[in-house]
C-alpha cells in the first residue's frame, strides 16, 4: 500500500463530520471466518452455499441447512475480532456521527466494541420462527456446548417455536429474500448523508447492499476502499487502499488521529 494514498485517505477522514463504514466478509477473514466466495472446506466442500442458503433448501431438508448454520455459528463463536474490527470501533470513538453498516452475519463488530451495527443480511445469532416473525425464538443451546468442536457436516434438526411449534430458522437473509426494511432504509439514509464512506472487505457484487457505497458517491460523499483485490467499486472510490483490513485500518486510524488517537 502506498504511503501517499494512506495520507490522502487520512486527510479525508480527518475532515469528515459524518462517516459510514460499510463492511463485508473480508473484514472477518483475518479472524478465520471464510469469505462468502471462498471454497467451502471440510465436509461442506461438497455443498454449494448458494444451494444451502435458500428458503427452498430449508424447506426441502431443514436438518441439513440447520446443521450448516450450527457449524458456521460454532466457528464464529470460536473466532475473535481482529485489528480491523478494533480499528473500526476506534473510528466510532473518534467520530460521534459514525454509522457502521455490515453485510456480515457474525457478531465480531459488536464483540470488538462497535456501538450498533446495521446488519443488512441478518445475524447468525437471531433465529426466528418460520411461521410468524412476532413469535419469540429462544436461542437453542449449541449441540456440543460452547467449547466443543464445530459440528462440521452434521445434520441437526432445528428446534420448534415455543409458541406455535413451527420450525425455527436462522435469522439471516437467504438468496431470493428481501433485506430487512428498517436496516436497509437506515443504511440508505446514512449513506445519503455522509461525508466519507469507508468500504471494507466486500466484493461489491451482491445487491441491493452493493448500492450503499454507490449511493454515498452519488450523494457527493468521498468513498475510500480497503481491499487487497480490485472490485467493481473501484470506479466510485476516490482512494483505493490495497491491503488487508487488519493491516490497513489500524494504519489509517493512526495516520488520521495519531497512534494514541490524540486527534
Ligand atoms: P465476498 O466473499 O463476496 O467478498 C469478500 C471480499 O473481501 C473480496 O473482495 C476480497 O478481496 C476481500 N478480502 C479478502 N480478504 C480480505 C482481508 N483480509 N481484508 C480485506 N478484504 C479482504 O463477501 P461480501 O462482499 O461480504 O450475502 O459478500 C456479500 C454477500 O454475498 C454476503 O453478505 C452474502 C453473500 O451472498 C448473503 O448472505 C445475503
Amino acid at each position: 500500500m502506498e504511503e501517499a494514498l494512506l495520507q490522502q485517505a487520512a486527510l479525508m477522514l480527518r475532515d469528515a463530520r459524518r462517516i459510514v463504514v460499510f463492511t463485508g466478509a473480508g473484514i472477518s477473514a483475518e479472524s478465520g471466518v471464510p469469505t462468502f466466495r471462498d471454497d467451502l472446506t471440510g465436509l461442506w466442500a461438497r455443498f454449494d452455499a448458494h444451494q444451502l442458503a435458500t428458503p427452498e433448501a430449508f424447506h426441502a431438508d431443514p436438518d441439513l441447512v440447520w446443521g450448516w448454520y450450527e457449524w458456521r455459528r460454532a466457528r464464529v463463536r470460536r473466532a475473535q475480532p481482529n485489528a480491523g474490527h478494533l480499528a473500526i470501533a476506534a473510528i466510532e470513538a473518534q467520530v460521534p456521527d459514525c454509522t457502521l453498516v455490515t453485510q456480515n452475519v457474525d457478531d465480531l463488530h459488536e464483540r470488538a466494541g462497535s456501538r450498533l451495527a446495521i446488519h443488512l443480511h441478518g445475524s447468525l445469532f437471531a433465529p426466528r420462527c418460520v411461521a410468524a416473525a412476532a413469535h419469540p425464538a429462544t436461542f437453542p443451546a449449541p449441540p456440543d456446548g460452547e467449547a466443543g468442536e464445530p459440528p462440521e457436516g452434521r445434520r441437526i434438526p432445528p428446534p420448534r417455536c415455543s409458541s406455535c411449534a413451527a420450525l425455527v430458522r436462522p435469522g439471516v437473509v437467504w438468496f431470493g429474500e428481501g433485506l430487512p426494511e428498517a436496516a436497509l432504509s437506515a443504511a440508505v439514509d446514512a449513506a445519503s448523508a455522509c461525508d466519507v464512506l469507508l468500504t471494507v472487505g466486500t466484493s461489491g457484487v451482491v445487491y441491493p447492499a452493493a448500492e450503499i457505497p454507490r449511493i454515498a458517491a452519488r450523494s457527493g460523499a468521498t468513498v475510500i476502499q480497503i481491499n487487497p483485490q480490485r472490485t467493481p467499486l473501484d470506479e466510485v472510490c476516490a482512494v483505493n487502499l490495497r491491503g488487508t483490513s487488519a493491516q490497513v485500518l489500524p494504519a489509517l486510524v493512526a495516520a488520521t488521529w495519531g497512534p494514541n488517537g490524540e486527534g
